[in-house]
């Protein structure tokens, strides 16, 4: 029987673990375990900062719920979403328009609305702008039949389903026509708090930390033959911009409502122009992913027994 040690643990881990058979989940693990050490070597971890960081860990998961992914929200607020929509960026075939995170509050079932068709239900005087813009490849070729989903808060700083979980208001699905041109009505986004009553929000309490994220309006974008696009325009005069506490602001995505745009094919509003370059799709593409969620997506753990066997069995009939 060897003698372990913090010097000898990691390798004996890394030893045990080599049979798993998926080679990436075998690289993956393996990283995640020395990566893991090597933390709670620098910080010289103990065992009562240790329990509580699973204390968290557990408070994190047990939040989560069909309407909200907190294990996302960690994953935002740590930079990781961020990171990991970088790494996979750098992935792509041809640059197209920076991305930028999907956040918690998409929704598959949002309605297919014609173009010009106002998005909020409720418009506040003085509060109601125009959007629009041309979805192309990235030479600039219009791209036709483009699918452009928006979503964003009201006046309020909540998203639709923050207020009512039956809720569909500030979301739309718009085509693009034959010069991939999309154009809608929505409301002037405002700046908002990340859910704060839950064991993220007590993080970023801890930590000072605003936990405000900048005006924005979410935007994803599909086209066959094209990488899907994830990505949010920032109004640029936010305080927030530069200091957004979920990484997924930049200048690039910066935009400003224009008072009276000419080319506007909605007249009569301030207005705002965004357009979007499309890369073309790898075969990678296709299993690639979203950095983010439907979180009413995310399949739930079925109920564990606590005694080895999951999930439960059937009781026998009779
Ligand atoms: C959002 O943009 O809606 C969002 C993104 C990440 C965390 C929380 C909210
Ligand atoms: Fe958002």
């Amino acid at each position: 029987m060897r003698e372990l040690t913090p010097e000898t643990i990691t390798d004996a881990v890394l030893d045990q673990m080599a049979t798993t058979t998926d080679p990436r989940m075998r690289e993956v693990m393996a990283a995640a375990v020395r990566h893991l050490h090597a933390f709670a070597r620098e910080v010289n971890l103990t065992p009562a900062e240790w329990i509580k960081g699973i204390e968290f860990m557990t408070a994190v998961g047990q939040t989560c719920t069909p309407a909200r992914q907190e294990c996302i929200l960690l994953s935002d607020t740590l930079g990781l979403s961020a990171l990991v929509n970088g790494l996979h960026d750098s992935t792509a075939m041809e640059v197209g328009t920076h991305t930028s995170l999907l956040g918690p509050f998409y929704r598959e079932a949002t309605p297919t609305l014609a173009t010009g068709s106002q998005i909020a239900g409720n418009v506040k005087p003085g509060s109601e702008c125009a959007l629009y813009g041309r979805v192309t490849d990235v030479n600039g070729g219009p791209l036709a039949g483009a699918t452009v989903s928006i979503w964003q808060t009201g006046a309020d700083g909540l998203y639709d389903i923050q207020e009512s979980a039956t809720s569909i208001d500030y979301r739309g699905v718009f085509t693009t026509d034959a010069d991939g041109v999309f154009a809608l009505r929505t409301v002037k986004p405002i700046g908002y708090s990340i859910p704060m009553d839950g064991p993220v929000g007590d993080m970023i309490r801890a930590q000072g930390r605003h936990g405000m994220r900048p005006a924005h309006i979410h935007f994803l974008v599909g086209a066959p033959g094209f990488r899907e696009l994830v990505t949010a325009l920032y109004l640029r005069d936010d305080p927030h911009l530069a200091d957004d506490v979920v990484f997924g602001s930049s200048d690039d995505l910066a935009i400003d409502i224009a008072a009276n745009d000419p080319d506007c094919p909605i007249k009569g509003l301030p207005s705002i122009r965004f357009d979007m370059r499309l890369s073309r799709e790898s075969a990678a593409d296709k299993t690639g992913g979203r950095v983010g969620a439907d979180p009413s997506a995310i399949p739930q753990q079925p109920a564990r027994t606590g005694n080895g066997q999951s999930p439960i069995p059937a009781p026998a009939a009779g």
